[in-house]
């Protein structure tokens, strides 16, 4: 037996003996009375409970207090601002020990929430730890998402403060963040009483009387705070993921047992050592950003990298290589489409050879699928271990990859492997009987889940059950669909849900269709993913006008781009709409969006049985074809 199924073997038998031991490399205040209380069961498990801890604790001031006070704890690159500043240790504690003082005066306790919506500067991480270190609960809004989306965020959260800045750069734009703040607050009043602003010289921040502070006066004026102990089932943070709505799940976090499956990860998953580089070119808005920019580099006592860019364009192909090189880059984390960008641009990979990339052992790709082409030709330009993982932001870190510190398994292109250690994976058919290897089925996890995954949702206990626990009683739904193969190699096909990966951002088309049903002139809408070269999918708009609607469909279909950009944000990438007579449906009603997506990607398409009036797939194919798709 391989070293690999020997561990998932313990972690499955014996899971609290298994974490326990895990649980060893933490710090603790006070240790758990029990490992896994499951007097919640079947829907409600706690890791550590009884324990206390506190989480910024162990990601700096045991480092410092350890002997790694001046080390480079976080490296700050931004080819965006032309700018590079590195933070030992012991700077980025005083920092955050700063930040956490900052807040405690403006009323932030423990249990408090805070939301942080920034963009790629090092003060978004100090917000983080900060919060961790005053036990309050962060929850990181990404600065792609526009006004209405932070005001939901703000409603469910109800955060005392916000953490924001005066802008975030993309390519050729300045994201002014303060019309989008004021709008927000305007729509979600009375709850918010202050916003500390990082004024960037990029774009001016008109500070509001008695509402806002500038960070740097508020972190000059502060009393340094220590380490508030917490339970280890305390929130450390909220991160809100698309839903099947329009309204996002608030994925909670707790402290120790996020910690003790972070700081394993590192060794084993990534083989990574204390002092090492590690590089996840994510943005601290989503979970990855969340667990591998902030928390398990830190955890683990390595050098992590903020890199404030884009893989092509900043200023060219060559941006990863000059920074991994730079910064000698250990590992390196980032989605596919990442790669596909950067291969678009260099299709050789020449740019390469300008640098001396001998430090990095490993690219981890996660986020969505990842194409056998662009895992061939990242392993040769790179001539290093290519790994894809599979995760979500409801797990906090891999469910499924190859543990490069446990034992090396061979790559099967378009698999990202097998099992981690404590994730019984299963694949289920709508019984809830597991299916036979090769064949299709609901990608499903048997409870408990393994420490770091979310317990529940914010404020959300049915939600929780409902989404995740009901449809096959006893184990978590992840909403992916997937085989496993003889080997007990997992491959993971497609989503069961409405949710779509666009470049790597994960996006509901239903959220979409709520914003178009929300235009004066739509009578229906559909949103599907369809397959983009790039991006891996990007969402396209079906709808339907009310009758008497007498404006060109050229204009709707452009009012109707530009509402998603306002109500959702750019990151929703939605630039295709059509109109069409009618959506094709089965009898009962339900509209036929995978017939559409099939029709879309000029795959082939059977006629479902169920289907009103088969006339209308030729309607759909004819709008299609006018917005460049269905070119079989
Ligand atoms: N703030 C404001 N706007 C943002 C933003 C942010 N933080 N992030 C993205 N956007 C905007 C982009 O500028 C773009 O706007 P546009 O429609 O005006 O061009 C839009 O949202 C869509 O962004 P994206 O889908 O990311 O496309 P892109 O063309 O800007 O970049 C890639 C494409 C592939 C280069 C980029 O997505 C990428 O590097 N992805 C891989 C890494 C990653 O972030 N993965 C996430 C999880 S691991
Ligand atoms: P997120 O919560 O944003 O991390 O998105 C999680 C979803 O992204 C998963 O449920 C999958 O649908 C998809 N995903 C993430 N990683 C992979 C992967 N390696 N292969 C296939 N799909 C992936």
């Amino acid at each position: 037996m391989g070293r690999l199924d020997e561990l998932q073997k313990q972690a499955l038998r014996d899971p609290e003996t298994y974490w326990a031991q895990a649980a060893t490399d933490i710090d603790w205040d006070k240790p758990w009375d029990t490992v896994l209380d499951d007097s919640g069961a079947p829907h409600f498990y706690r890791w550590f409970a009884g324990a206390e801890c506190n989480t910024c604790y162990n990601a700096l001031d045991r480092h410092v207090e350890g002997g790694r006070a001046d080390q480079p704890a976080l490296i700050y690159d931004s080819p965006m601002t032309g700018s590079k500043k590195s933070f030992t240790y012991r700077e980025l504690q005083d920092k955050a020990a700063r930040c956490a003082g900052m807040l405690r005066a403006l009323g932030v306790e423990k249990g408090d929430r805070v939301i942080i919506y920034m963009p790629m500067i090092p003060q978004a991480v100090v917000a983080m730890l900060a919060c961790a270190r005053l036990g309050a609960v962060h929850s990181v809004v990404f600065g792609g998402f526009a006004a209405a989306e932070l005001a939901t965020r703000i409603k469910d959260a109800a955060p005392k403060v916000i953490v924001t800045a005066s802008c975030g750069l993309e390519p050729g734009r300045t994201v002014e963040y303060q019309p989008m703040v004021d709008e927000a607050l305007e729509l979600a009043p009375d709850i918010v009483q202050k916003v500390v602003v990082v004024k960037r010289e990029q774009a001016d921040w008109t500070l509001r009387d008695g509402r806002d502070i500038d960070w740097k006066d508020g972190m000059d004026a502060a009393e340094p705070a220590d380490c508030t102990p917490v339970a280890a089932t305390d929130p450390l943070y909220i991160l809100y993921t698309s839903g099947t709505t329009g309204q996002p799940k608030g994925v909670v976090r707790d402290n120790g047992g996020h910690m003790v499956a972070l700081k394993w990860s590192m060794k084993n998953i990534y083989n990574i050592d204390p002092g090492e580089v590690f590089w996840a070119a994510s943005d601290v808005g989503w979970v990855v950003g969340h667990s591998y920019i902030t928390y398990a580099p830190l955890l683990h006592g390595c050098t992590t990298i903020l890199f404030e860019g884009k893989p092509v364009g900043t200023p060219d192909a060559g941006t990863f290589w000059r920074v991994i090189e730079e910064h000698d880059v250990v590992t390196l984390f980032t989605a596919p489409t990442a790669f596909r960008a950067i291969k678009k641009e260099d299709p050789t990979g020449a740019l390469v050879q300008n640098h001396d990339l001998s430090k990095l052992r490993a690219l981890f790709l996660a986020g969505e699928r990842c194409d056998p082409d662009t895992l061939h030709w990242s392993e040769e330009i790179l001539g290093v271990p290519v790994i894809d993982h599979w995760w979500q932001t409801e797990s906090g870190w891999p469910m499924i990859s190859n543990c490069l510190g446990v034992e090396q398994l061979p790559v099967k292109p378009g698999s990202p492997t097998r099992p981690v250690p404590g994730f019984d994976i299963r694949i289920l058919d709508d019984a809830c009987a597991e299916v036979p290897r090769g064949e299709m089925g609901a990608i499903s996890i048997k409870l408990p889940l393994p420490p770091s995954c979310l317990p529940t949702l914010w404020n959300a206990d049915a939600r929780w059950i409902d989404a995740y626990l009901s449809d096959y009683p006893g184990y978590y739904k992840t909403g992916d669909a997937g085989y496993m193969d003889e080997d007990g190699y997992i491959y993971v096909m497609s989503r069961t849900d409405d949710i779509i990966n666009v470049a790597g951002h994960r996006l509901s088309t239903g959220a979409m269709e709520e914003v178009l049903a929300g235009h004066p002139d739509v009578a229906e809408c559909a949103v599907i993913g369809v397959s983009d070269q790039l991006k891996g999918q990007v969402p396209l708009g079906f709808l339907v006008l009310k009758a008497g609607v007498d404006k060109t469909h050229e204009d709707i279909t452009k009012e109707a781009v530009k509402l998603v950009r306002e109500k959702i944000g750019p990151v929703a990438a939605f630039k295709t709409a059509t109109v069409v007579p009618r959506l094709p449906k089965t009898r009962s009603g339900k509209i036929l969006r995978g017939t559409m997506a099939k029709i879309a990607d000029g795959a082939e398409v059977k006629t479902p049985a169920t289907i009103d009036d088969p006339a209308i797939l030729t309607e759909i194919a004819d709008a299609l074809k006018v917005v460049g798709y269905a070119q079989a």
